[in-house]
């Protein structure tokens, strides 16, 4: 089928997050099972041009009663074969580089480019289906709709509901679509927002997210940022798929940024000296004791870090003859809780891959105390270096992670809970024996994303074809 991939990143190009892996790694798998699969995306500031990219179409929108001149550029990233369309706009789009909720008019204008190409200029190439990724694009069946009377199949992925697009700027006045003749423009958020991702979740013929724990937990009050209710009216269109990882990163086989490369018949040699290198470059006592990660983003709503500051703070973490590095950058003043709440443990916050590479190699356990994730990557990686997961039983990590098998997981968000989990993990890997077999479980998992991309294939063949 002939598909249209819509993302505001994508990895080789500009990437913020784990949107910017599945943008890239889905459509490249949707290539492998004979797809027509091409990606729209901004053309971001930081994204420079080559001359090998060719530009396909210039046309005009309108927008807050403005005449905008848009380019649309052809681009392909080094080694792949996936086309990739990027949308040049002046004043709104090619300017703005933060991604934040913020940026109405910067994300209802790519909207409307991709939207009027699609309805109008894109004449060499028609998609008989458009997937949509999160809030930045969401609007693009409702534009599609309401000013150019062409409606087809869409397919909303959110990939986080903490992020909506929620916002008092008249984005729909300034596109020219008025709640007389489009009645889900009365549909608010408190206290009175437009919101993107709300009139996607109305407006687009089928939803998934990014796991089948998190699709049913957004349905709840607990987890689903108030859009719940819009959420459960639409439980018969909506899935959970799970994302894949890469087939090309993070694999220890070949990693470059390890002392020494292993496999699952190495793996203990070769996490052994990928942790003396560690210990070594981080300064610790080179030792034969338990090392204990995190290597995450710092931010004060999902990734549990006031947990994190919880234990350092008790003086739990790190336990006894253990040691603790943390790796992570975001909010600067919980960056400064963390390293005035530090005694024995090394506090890193800067962002450095290299560094994150080691870690999932060397350290023996990796924490992940998510209040919530709808997928979440750290995990697969860990487990596919044999570092052990000690995860919230949330979202992705509930549906990726096996109790005791792949790790250890815990149900409530308190110190105790986490710090019982952690002391779990560490008995199962005091053992030689359990601690290689838990190794050998971890690195035998399949994370391909061949499954994720068959389930994609069945929901885009059906929806062209009218059963859903
Ligand atoms: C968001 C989610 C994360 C998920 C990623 C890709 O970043 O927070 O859990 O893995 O999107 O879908």
């Amino acid at each position: 089928m002939r598909l249209l991939f819509t993302a505001n990143e994508v990895r080789g190009l500009y990437k913020l997050g784990g949107l910017g892996d599945v943008a890239r790694d889905l459509p490249e798998s949707l290539l492998l099972q004979n797809h027509d699969i091409r990606l729209a995306a901004p053309l971001h500031p930081e994204i420079k041009l080559s001359r090998a990219d060719c530009l396909v179409s210039s046309f005009n929108i309108t927008y807050d009663n403005q005449s905008l001149p848009v380019k649309v550029w052809l681009k392909y990233i080094d080694g792949s074969r996936l086309p990739i369309y990027l949308f040049e706009e002046d004043l709104y789009l090619s300017q703005y580089t933060d991604a934040s909720d913020n940026h109405a008019d910067k994300y209802a204008v790519l909207s409307l480019c991709i939207a009027a190409w699609v309805a109008q200029h894109s004449t060499f190439w028609q998609p008989h289906l458009i997937h949509l990724n999160d809030w930045h694009t969401a609007l693009i069946p409702l534009i599609l709709k309401h000013l150019f009377n062409y409606s087809p199949p869409s397919l909303l992925t959110i990939h986080n509901l903490a992020y909506q697009g929620s916002t008092t700027t008249p984005v729909f006045q300034k596109l020219g679509i008025s709640p007389e003749t489009c009645p889900t423009l009365n549909l608010k958020t408190p206290p009175n927002f437009d919101n993107f991702m709300l009139q996607g979740i109305v407006h687009a013929d089928f939803l998934t997210t990014v796991s089948p724990t998190y699709a049913k937990e957004i349905q709840t009050t607990e987890f689903g940022e108030g859009l719940e209710e819009y959420l459960k009216s639409r439980h018969q269109s909506l899935q959970g798929i799970i994302n894949g990882l890469s087939s090309v990163d993070y694999i220890p086989q070949s990693d470059p940024h390890l002392v020494q490369s292993f496999s699952i018949d190495t793996v203990e040699a070769g996490k052994n000296a990928n942790k003396s290198a560690l210990q070594k470059s981080l300064g610790l006592p080179v030792k034969n004791i338990p090392l204990i990660g995190y290597i995450g983003r710092v931010d004060g709503h999902q990734k549990g870090i006031d947990l994190i500051i919880g234990a350092l703070k008790s003086g739990n973490l790190p336990p006894p003859n253990t040691q603790f590095v943390f790796l992570g950058t975001g909010d600067p003043q919980l960056e400064a809780k963390l390293h005035a709440s530090a005694k024995d443990s090394i506090i890193i916050t800067r962002f450095d891959e290299p560094l994150a590479h080691q870690i999932y190699a060397g350290a023996d356990c990796l924490l992940i105390p998510s209040s919530f994730e709808p997928c979440g990557l750290i995990q697969l990686i860990a487990m596919r270096y044999g570092t052990l997961p000690i995860a919230k039983k949330t979202g992705g990590l509930a549906d990726t992670i096996k109790h005791n098998q792949t790790g250890v997981l815990f149900e409530d968000h308190t110190l105790e809970a986490f710090m019982s989990a952690l002391m779990q993990g560490l008995a199962l890997l005091s053992n030689p024996q359990r601690r290689l077999e838990l190794q050998k479980n971890m690195m035998s998992q399949d994370f391909s994303w061949e499954p994720s991309a068959i389930l994609y294939s069945n929901i885009y063949q059906n929806m062209y074809t009218g059963l859903n």
